[in-house]
């Protein structure tokens, strides 16, 4: 048996990450981590508390006292929020919104690739974000960093929103996503950046299978 590796996924917003990264975990069996997901579930809790997002002590002190947990079910990783399932509360606009400013923070990030290294360690796992390559997981066997031009990303969410009712205009989701791009990569603490030995894939014209296909046969030469 070979020892199970770590693969690292980074890129923009919607560039296929999370669909991506969770057959190549499924294919492995390995477990599939969600890192966005994290971030997305303290913003939440930070508008629902009122919570002024500018500030990093605030951010900071919030995210102590709150319990953040991801489980793995059939449908895809469960998010639980103080004991509370918010899968879905988190996919909202609202908090895609607002979710780059608070990821900023120092004394975010800090407590996040904490619990995020614990949930990693001595495990195959593939997970999934901005910084994971450059700062989560820097030893990992495999980093991709994943991306497709803004229109196609934009195309892609319009398309999965319509199979959930929402009806947010194109032109309204590529402008939210270039803007949270613009946020992620330029703020101070682990921008989002393709780490030097990470390997590009651009996925504009790949199926969800190719794409997945690709890194599968990238982590079968890492694993032999
Ligand atoms: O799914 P989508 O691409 O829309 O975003 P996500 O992966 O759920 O991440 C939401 C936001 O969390 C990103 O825009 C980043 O601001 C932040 N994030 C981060 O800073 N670092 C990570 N490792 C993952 C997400
Ligand atoms: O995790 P990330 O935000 O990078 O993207 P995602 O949520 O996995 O993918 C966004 C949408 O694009 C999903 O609805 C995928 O099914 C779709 N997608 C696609 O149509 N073609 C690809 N090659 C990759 C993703």
């Amino acid at each position: 048996l070979t020892r199970p590796i770590q693969i690292a996924i980074d890129g923009p917003a919607a560039a296929g990450k999370s669909t991506i990264a969770k057959i190549v975990a499924e294919q492995l069996g390995y477990i599939y981590i969600d890192t966005g997901a994290m971030y997305r579930a303290i913003t939440l809790k930070a508008l629902n508390e009122g919570i002024n997002m500018a500030s990093n002590e605030e951010a900071g002190a919030l995210l102590m006292k709150t319990e953040i947990d991801l489980q793995p079910s059939e449908n895809g990783q469960l998010v639980f929020l103080d004991k509370k399932n918010v899968t879905e509360a988190i996919r909202s606009q609202h908090v895609t919104k607002a979710v780059s400013e608070m990821a900023a923070h120092e004394l975010v990030r800090i407590r996040m690739v904490e619990l995020q290294q614990q949930l990693a360690e001595g495990r195959g796992v593939v997970m999934d974000g901005r910084d994971i390559g450059t700062h989560v997981l820097p030893n990992a066997a495999l980093k991709v960093f994943m991306s497709a031009s803004v229109e196609e990303r934009a195309r892609r969410r319009f398309e999965e929103n319509k199979k959930r009712n929402i009806e947010t205009p194109l032109e309204e989701l590529q402008d939210e996503i270039a803007k949270r791009d613009k946020m992620d990569s330029e703020r101070e603490v682990a921008p989002l950046k393709k780490a030097d030995d990470a390997i590009f894939i651009d996925t504009t014209s790949l199926t969800i299978q190719q794409a997945a296909d690709e890194i599968l046969t990238l982590a079968k030469e890492r694993l032999s």
